[in-house]
């Protein structure tokens, strides 16, 4: 594994999937295990997409069971953003974690906060940041773990490059319900404002289509609206970026 930092973030580079996993599944529990050992809670905001589904199976694997028995039962899983579809859905990011890890480990029902993909989108997301107010006390926490994936367009959780959430990245509610032109539908997601308030962030990337949108992420600090995930900075907090090597052949 190759390991350096660049503008504030630690860059990875695993072999292939399956070994970045692994390392996203040791940090995973490392985070949980210190964040409950100091606080009786381990916070968790998930990504969707597919590159996550072979973590989330591995943190529902009897051989992480074990080292996080006692973390799930005081585990409060949130998602960092949802498809406007029913739960049901396969497009369902929920469903998606859902069959893959949390149907397999103990997290208590009503600590998995699901965004309503099913209802309409400015409500749901009104609905969502009124979750978060009940749960932490406030509608932007300090998440102890956010996951993060990162599309070929280099959108990361919902928020697509020339968003409008991008142009008001310092003032916006902190989650919102954005129209997606090339999707031509609506997606929910938390904002730049949650998404940088993290103790650690933890990006997942995998595969050749991605190494050109990281290595222009990486080119530079300046905010440029083509590239959403170069603005996720947290303000007070660890970043991980956990590669494999397709994904970082263009990283000079
Ligand atoms: C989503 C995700 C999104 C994802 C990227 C990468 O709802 O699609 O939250 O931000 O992380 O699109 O997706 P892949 O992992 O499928 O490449």
């Amino acid at each position: 594994m190759k390991t350096f930092e660049k503008h504030g973030a630690r860059i990875e580079v695993w072999r292939d999937l399956s070994e970045a996993s692994a390392r996203a599944a040791e940090l995973f529990t490392q985070i949980a295990i210190s964040s409950t050992e100091t606080r009786d809670r381990f916070s968790v905001a998930l990504s969707g997409g597919s590159t996550p589904k072979a973590l989330y199976a591995l943190l529902a694997d009897d051989a992480w069971q074990k080292s996080l028995a006692h973390v799930w039962p005081l585990a409060h899983v949130f998602w960092t953003d949802e498809r406007c579809v029913p739960p049901s859905d396969p497009q369902s990011n929920y469903r998606m974690a859902q069959e893959a890890l949390l149907a397999h480990v103990t997290v208590p029902e009503d600590q998995i906060y699901r965004m309503r993909g099913e209802d309409e989108p400015e409500s749901a997301a009104k609905g969502y940041a009124s979750l978060l107010e009940n749960v932490f006390g406030t509608s932007a926490p300090r998440f102890d773990l956010i996951l993060l994936g990162m599309g070929a367009d280099a959108h990361t959780a919902s928020i697509f490059p020339h968003s409008p959430l991008l142009k008001t990245a310092d003032d916006t509610p902190p989650v919102a319900a954005p129209y997606v032109e090339k999707l031509n539908a609506f997606r929910l997601t938390m904002t730049l404002r949650v998404l940088n308030s993290a103790a650690n962030t933890i990006f997942l990337v995998s595969g050749k289509d991605k190494a050109e949108p990281l290595r222009r992420v990486f080119a530079s600090v300046e905010r440029d609206e083509e590239l959403p995930a170069r603005w996720v900075r947290p303000t007070s907090g660890e970043l991980v970026w956990l590669v494999d090597e397709d994904a970082a052949q263009l990283l000079d």
